[in-house]
């Protein structure tokens, strides 16, 4: 079964072709992405008209790239599947319009698959875990802590009560003078701080649900950046070593909730799942590698290059989704927001 996914909703434009590996595992036969950073960096944020006039204008040779690169044509594909949604609505059309037509011309099923989803289920891709596992979803526009029970099967533990966790990198970033995308950035600037320098807080830690809250530690840290202006690069540094080490504490906090409330609600987890663009994270990945450990769990982590959005997990997910019978006709709407 060879999958084509295609990936529109953000600022990156994707297209990949995936099969089923005899382990369990995907095998990824080709994977396209073309970001638009720098056509959003400017604006230190995502602009949704450019980003759906940047889909327009290379999604049609991406998929034939991604088809070339995989040795195939559209005819040889068993399915098309494509992010509907959540996501910049402009973004999403443009895939989904894209995927109906191709679907319509060569005859093949349709999947729309659950861009969060599609994280989710990463980790199948690439480690071929079995099911339950407890996920952290953490990219630019979502925070949540999720019982994966099976394909379409998720409880929700927890998620944020205002920024998401990227955002809150992204805001941090630009507040400090840093480029967009910030989690990046204010990663490789903590590196060389002093984590310590400031006392910043840890919202919601010792709360008992597992949720988030960053809008107060985003609001301390810019008190903080206010209270030293101008800022020294070795201030940047330690505001950005300070928010970090904040952001892990708080993340290993809520993981440690979660899988206390995991067991009445899904049984023993095959592991520790981080998914979505903060899972790029070294310091997170270490913490979570750590605690897992300490639970007696594996921790996986896409490899950074299946971190951010890409369509080799939307291809994946069609797979998933394919292998039970779910597919969708030509009527699947775009959806901006999509809950899972
Ligand atoms: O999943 P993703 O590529 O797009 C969304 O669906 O949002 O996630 C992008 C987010 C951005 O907010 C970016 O700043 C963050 O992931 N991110 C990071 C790192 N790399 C990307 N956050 C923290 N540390 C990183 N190394
Ligand atoms: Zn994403």
């Amino acid at each position: 079964m060879n999958v084509l996914g295609i990936e529109t909703t953000c600022d990156e434009t994707a297209a990949s072709v995936v099969m089923p590996g005899e382990d369990g595992r995907g095998r990824i036969l080709s994977n396209e992405v073309l970001s638009q950073i720098a056509e959003h960096a400017a604006y230190g944020g995502v602009v949704p008209e450019i980003a759906a006039r940047a889909h327009v204008e290379v999604l049609d040779r991406l998929v034939a790239r991604a088809l070339d690169r995989a040795g195939m044509s559209l005819s040889q594909v068993d399915g098309i599947a494509v992010a509907a949604g959540p996501g910049l609505i402009g973004g999403v059309l443009i895939g989904l319009v894209t995927a109906k037509t191709l679907s319509l011309v060569a005859r093949k099923p349709l999947v729309a698959v659950n861009h969060l989803e599609a994280h989710a289920l990463t980790a199948r891709l690439t480690d071929g875990i079995g099911f339950p596992y407890l996920l952290l979803l953490a990219s630019g526009g979502h925070t949540q802590l999720v019982a994966v029970k099976g394909v379409g099967d998720y409880v929700r533990l927890g998620t944020t009560v205002d920024d998401a966790i990227g955002e809150a990198f992204d805001k941090v970033a630009k507040l400090l003078g840093l480029g967009y995308p910030g989690g990046p950035e204010v990663e490789r600037m903590a590196e060389t701080g002093n984590p310590e320098r400031f006392a910043l807080p840890r919202p919601m830690l010792g709360r008992r649900e597992p949720n988030f809250s960053l809008s107060g530690l985003k609001t301390a840290l810019r008190i903080e950046a206010e209270r030293l202006a101008p800022l020294s690069s070795a201030d940047v540094a330690d505001l950005c070593a300070g928010f970090q080490a904040a952001v892990v504490d708080v993340v290993v906090d809520r993981v440690r909730v979660a899988l206390r409330e995991f067991g009445s609600i899904a049984g023993h987890p095959t592991a520790l799942v981080a998914a979505g663009g903060v899972a790029a994270n070294g310091a997170i990945r270490r913490a979570l590698t750590t605690q897992a450990n300490e639970a007696g769990l594996a921790f996986v982590a896409p490899p950074l290059s299946l971190c951010g959005d890409n369509g080799a997990m939307i291809a994946w997910a069609g797979i998933e989704r394919l292998r039970l019978g779910l597919v969708d006709d030509l009527t699947a709407p775009a959806r901006a927001r999509w809950p899972f």
